[in-house]
């Protein structure tokens, strides 16, 4: 046989290379005559195909050092090879079955009935048999690393983190790595790879225009997460530009950010996406509940070594209530199958309860499940909130994980409402797309049913199945209703929660009047905010509970900020870092009191975003004139900013944004600061945040 240069156009050329690989990727360090006994060919034969795979980049050669003459060299495949090695394994696959196929009709004189792409399906992927994975073999990831670290290197975001998780670990099967653009317009417009499979929602690595820029097609580069840590490699074999307004009202049904995903879609993601097989090196780390997660061979191995031959799954990004748990068991009953609690940890809606409250919360429920009948594992999966097109990615990604089974309840994976007040999607267009799509999903449908607390026989009852309507009392508790109770400390009854899962919510959620919170002055030098802000703090410490911090302008410049002056960019760090210090005070329960002069309106909202991601933020105008400031001129500084003796006054030679919405403007001229002091605690207690005395 000739040896092979270049690519490999028989199938017995794209074997051997393909055993070759997969030789090296599991035994690199063995030796030629090892490595060419165990493929079956001679020494003569492995060379050849060892310089083309290395003339291809498949394969990359290296000097092994030591005495042995004979054993000089030292093989290993490279990111590219190994990329080639995952296609070469689905080709080689696909053509032992179409063999298969022909001894059976040779051998019995009929077919085997079997398509060789879905008999493949069957044989390789049904619930609990593994799946596969992108990932190389421990020893080649460790030299893939560091050739990896010569590379181009992208700095994956938290979303694309979580896809890579998902594509390495099989969770995405059958994509091999970020979609090619040819897949992306199929499943954008159709919902169908180039391959015909059924996949619903594009997975693109989205880069920078100047990051774009710095890649060409056919180039590797480096995955690294946010601390750096490579882990996986690409080879690029497609880059363009994306039609997002396309792609936002296919996918998503509307071109509005006020979905969540179209908003990410127009203003996080980057205008450029890159395609190509991935190879995996390590798994995203994750240092919270670790023992709560699972890929989907973990799964499978589980369900096989429990012998949960049927496995309904129930996807959830909120916590378990009792209504819940009904509708859980009752699925389970009917699929007459075992229960996997699969909650997301990954990216959920914004202003969900965050994942570790989640958690505690699920854990808690956990125990009043049977044992030996339900499960719970995590899943890392960033949500797009996609509704029906979401539903089917989602049993998909359930079918992965060895689910037999999926709970589709109303509304599945909502966005909420869109810029016009409307919902994007009808109640149970996620029902219906799935019911549609099912017998490609691969895992069927259990459809949700809604249920409600029946007063009088205090039982939950699926609503649809409640015949005497007019003679009960039906209840319920929505998420808004839930959230205002726990924000106010009302009671939630215990037919609607478990005692636990409410006192994990009062804990990361206590009411308003525990929580921290920031209140804000500004005002022109002069205007009193200092003295007012004082004697604010003075009081709430009177009152205690909570401890005070105040963040007066002079104290923040001499202690944070001594090395700035009065430009722009200066007064904006000295804001924001008051901003960032206040934040984390009412972050853990505290009560900030900033009294800057802040004179510019875009970075007191910037403030104000940081703080309201954990607390409230009370903007207070001193509203002091500054024909007032300059009569009193405590400082003497006014005189000096009019001699022009100090350059950039505010007020004087530099602009003051007066706030526009201030949660209170007061006035200082004839009023006494206790009085001033006292109109805030006033307008704290109105927004619940010290109790009434
Ligand atoms: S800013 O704009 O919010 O960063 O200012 P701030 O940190 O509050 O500091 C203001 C105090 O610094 C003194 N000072 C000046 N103020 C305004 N403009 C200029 N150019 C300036 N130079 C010095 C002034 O005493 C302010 O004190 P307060 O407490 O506001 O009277």
């Amino acid at each position: 046989m000739p040896a092979v240069i270049g690519k490999p156009t028989t199938p017995e050329e794209e074997d051997l290379l393909f055993r070759m690989l997969r030789q090296l990727d599991v035994a690199s360090d063995a030796s030629q005559r090892a490595t060419a006994s165990a493929l079956g060919v001679s020494l003569g034969r492995l060379n050849a195909q060892l310089r083309a795979a290395t003339e291809m980049g498949l394969v990359k050669i290296t000097e092994r050092g030591g005495p042995d003459k004979r054993q000089r060299f030292a093989y290993a495949i490279t990111s590219r090879g190994a990329a080639e090695l995952i296609r070469l394994r689905d080709t080689f696959l696909t053509r032992k079955f179409a063999e298969y196929d022909a001894l059976h009709a040779e051998l019995t004189g009929t077919t085997s009935g079997f398509d060789p792409f879905k008999h493949r399906t069957k044989l390789m992927q049904n619930n609990l048999a593994p799946i596969p994975e992108l990932y190389v073999s421990y020893e080649s990831a460790q030299k893939l690393k560091v050739e990896a670290g010569e590379l181009t290197s992208h700095d994956l975001s938290p979303r694309q983190i979580c896809d890579l998780e998902l594509l390495m670990n099989g969770g995405f099967n059958p994509l091999k790595g970020f979609m090619s653009e040819a897949d992306y317009n199929g499943v954008v417009n159709d919902m169908r790879l180039t391959s015909g499979a059924l996949w619903p929602m594009p997975i693109t690595l989205d880069v920078s225009e100047d990051y774009a820029g710095t890649v060409e097609v056919g180039q590797d580069i480096a995955l690294r997460d946010q601390e750096g840590v490579i882990l996986a490699t690409m080879t690029v074999t497609d880059k363009w530009e994306p039609n997002k307004a396309v792609e936002a009202e296919k996918v998503f049904g509307a071109d509005d950010d006020a979905h969540p995903a179209v908003n990410y879609l127009h203003n996080q993601a980057g205008k450029i996406y890159l395609g190509g097989p991935v190879t995996g090196i390590q798994q995203p780390v994750h240092y919270d509940f670790r023992a709560r997660r699972d890929t989907p061979n973990e799964l499978r191995a589980f369900f096989r070594k429990m012998g949960w031959r049927k496995v309904v799954a129930f996807q959830t990004r909120n916590p378990l209530h009792r209504a819940h748990q009904e509708l859980t068991f009752r699925a389970a009953k009917e699929a007459q199958a075992n229960l996997l609690i699969h909650p997301i940890v990954g990216m959920t809606k914004p202003g969900d309860v965050d994942h570790f409250t989640r958690v505690r919360c699920y854990e808690a429920v956990l125990d009043k499940y049977p044992q030996s009948t339900t499960s719970m594992s995590l899943l890392n999966l960033a949500m797009r909130m996609a509704g029906p097109r979401e539903a089917v990615w989602h049993g998909l990604i359930r079918a992965n994980h060895g689910c037999t089974h999926f709970i589709v309840g109303r509304d599945h994976a909502g966005p909420g409402k869109n810029s016009a007040g409307e919902d994007f999607y009808g109640p149970y267009d996620a029902q219906d797309l799935y019911r549609a799509n099912q017998s490609e999903i691969g895992c069927e449908m259990v459809d949700f049913k809604h249920m409600v607390w029946v007063q009088e026989r205090a039982q939950y009852e699926a609503i649809d199945e409640i015949e005497d309507k007019e003679n009960i009392t039906i209840l319920n508790i929505s998420g808004t209703e839930l959230r205002r109770r726990l924000a106010e400390g009302l009671e939630i009854p215990e037919w609607f929660s478990f005692p636990e899962v409410v006192k994990e919510l009062r804990k990361t959620k206590p009411p308003r009047s525990k929580q921290g919170f920031t209140v804000f002055f500004t005002g022109f030098s002069g205007s009193g905010k200092s003295t007012i802000a004082n004697a604010l703090m003075v009081k709430l410490m009177e009152m205690g509970g909570r401890p005070v911090t105040l963040l007066d302008g002079d104290i923040v410049r001499k202690n944070l900020s001594s090395e700035l002056g009065f430009s722009k960019e200066h007064r904006d760090l000295n804001i924001r870092r008051i901003g960032y210090v206040a934040s984390e005070i009412t972050k853990n329960g505290g009560i900030a009191i900033c009294a800057p002069i802040a004179p510019y309106a875009t970075t007191r909202r910037a403030v104000r975003e940081d703080v309201e991601a954990f607390g409230a933020f009370i903007e207070i105008h001193v509203a002091t004139t500054i024909e007032e400031c300059e009569k009193r001129d405590r400082k003497g500084l006014y005189k000096l900013a009019r001699e022009g003796k100090i350059k950039e006054f505010t007020g004087i030679s530099d602009p003051y944004d007066v706030p526009a919405n201030p949660e209170l403007s007061v006035e200082t001229e004839n009023v006494e600061v206790d009085n001033c002091a006292h109109q805030v605690i006033l307008k704290l207690e109105s927004m619940g945040l010290i109790a009434a005395q």
